[in-house]
């Protein structure tokens, strides 16, 4: 089994990106043939500072090594050190659907905000589709928000393999039954855990665009203001404390193994301590989780060689697996 998926190098990670995308990463690079990539092409629909998007795109890796990627296992490179990537784009490219682009949520939100849109934005989904088919991936592991761009990518290929092969059928798109096999493997989407949306220190969804993060590898002065600076209610120190709609419960829920939890749940709900000793509680369990990545973090922050040693190694590996299917691709298409 393939797997694939791409992080955008848009921030920095924080708790939110941790326990909703990266853990399950994690956890998948011993299922299977797992690659994984800072999508840099990507993240220049947002970021328009060259230096910025290298360090971006160099501390997203290095946090990835950090967390527990082995680069011996998963395969981790840039996106823009595979131009297979953008070549397949073009060659699917011409077979999309305007009316499918136009439909794509992820264009309509951002213009429905009031961005003005570009054609990066637009074909944001085709490149993104480029990615996933230029590997024959057979799995992606995404969070909701992507179920789209997956699905799209998925119909695409269909649509490439029913012009450019001859002989193909929609309903045996490996050539199983009696049919030809297309040159463009269709992928499915793995949507992780629907309930983990982890809220921010103002109870919002955390998200870099709102400003409500903790950031993973912060220095522990700001680690500590954010937690400190957690929202919450005016209830009395001597008071049991509501667990609806509390950001700080949520995190400590999270965070905490079952059994801790439980005592944390039960000193909660009897009164008698205020905000301030459980945003404590956080603050240790926080160091106690991270600590270790922290320090790893910090050592590759001090050796970019040896970051960009995985991803050039990373890059070499991918595009062989890319090439591959590009030469299957564009000997389909007469290029
Ligand atoms: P951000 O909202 O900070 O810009 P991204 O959109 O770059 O984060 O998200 C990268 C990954 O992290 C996605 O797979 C997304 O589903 C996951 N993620 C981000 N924020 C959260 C959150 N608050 N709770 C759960 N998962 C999240
Ligand atoms: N669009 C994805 C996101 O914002 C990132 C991404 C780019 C991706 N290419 C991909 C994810 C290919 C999975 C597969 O999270």
């Amino acid at each position: 089994m393939r797997i694939l998926s791409g992080i955008q190098s848009s921030g920095r990670l924080h708790l939110g990106n941790y326990y909703g995308a990266i853990r399950q990463f994690l956890e998948l690079q011993y299922e299977g043939e797992a690659l994984y990539f800072i999508a840099n092409l990507h993240a220049l629909t947002t970021i328009r500072d060259g230096n910025l998007l290298r360090q971006l795109t160099r501390d997203v890796a290095a946090s990835y090594l950090a967390l527990g990627l082995d680069p011996e296992r998963a395969i981790l490179f840039r996106q823009s050190d595979v131009p297979e990537h953008s070549e397949l784009f073009w060659l699917l490219g011409s077979v999309v659907p305007l009316s499918d682009l136009k439909n794509a949520h992820s264009y309509k939100d951002k213009v429905a905000k009031g961005e003005r849109p570009n054609f990066g934005l637009f074909a944001y989904p085709v490149l993104m589709a480029a990615d996933i088919l230029i590997y024959a991936s057979d799995v992606v592991p995404v969070g909701q928000d992507q179920r789209q761009h997956v699905e799209l990518a998925r119909d695409w290929a269909g649509k490439f393999n029913a012009t450019f092969v001859p002989g193909y059928r929609a309903d045996d798109p490996e050539g199983l039954r009696g049919g030809v096999p297309g040159v463009l493997k269709l992928p499915a989407a793995r949507i992780l855990d629907e309930t983990a949306v982890v809220p921010g220190v103002d109870g919002q969804k955390m998200s870099k665009s709102y400003d409500n993060t903790i950031q993973l590898f912060a220095p522990d002065k700001a680690v500590k203001k954010a937690i400190m600076g957690i929202k919450t209610d005016s209830t009395p120190v001597e008071a049991p404390k509501p667990t609806e709609g509390s950001a700080l419960y949520a995190l400590l829920k999270l965070m905490a193994d079952p059994a801790d939890f439980a005592e944390l749940d039960r000193r909660w709900r009897a009164g008698g301590e205020g905000y301030g000793v459980f945003k404590q509680q956080l603050l240790d369990l926080f160091h106690a989780t991270f600590d270790d990545a922290r320090a790893r973090h910090t050592e590759l922050e001090r050796d970019p060689a040896e970051v960009e040693r995985v991803l050039q190694a990373g890059a070499e590996r991918a595009r062989e697996l890319a090439s591959q299917v590009l030469a299957a691709v564009k000997r389909a298409a007469g290029c």
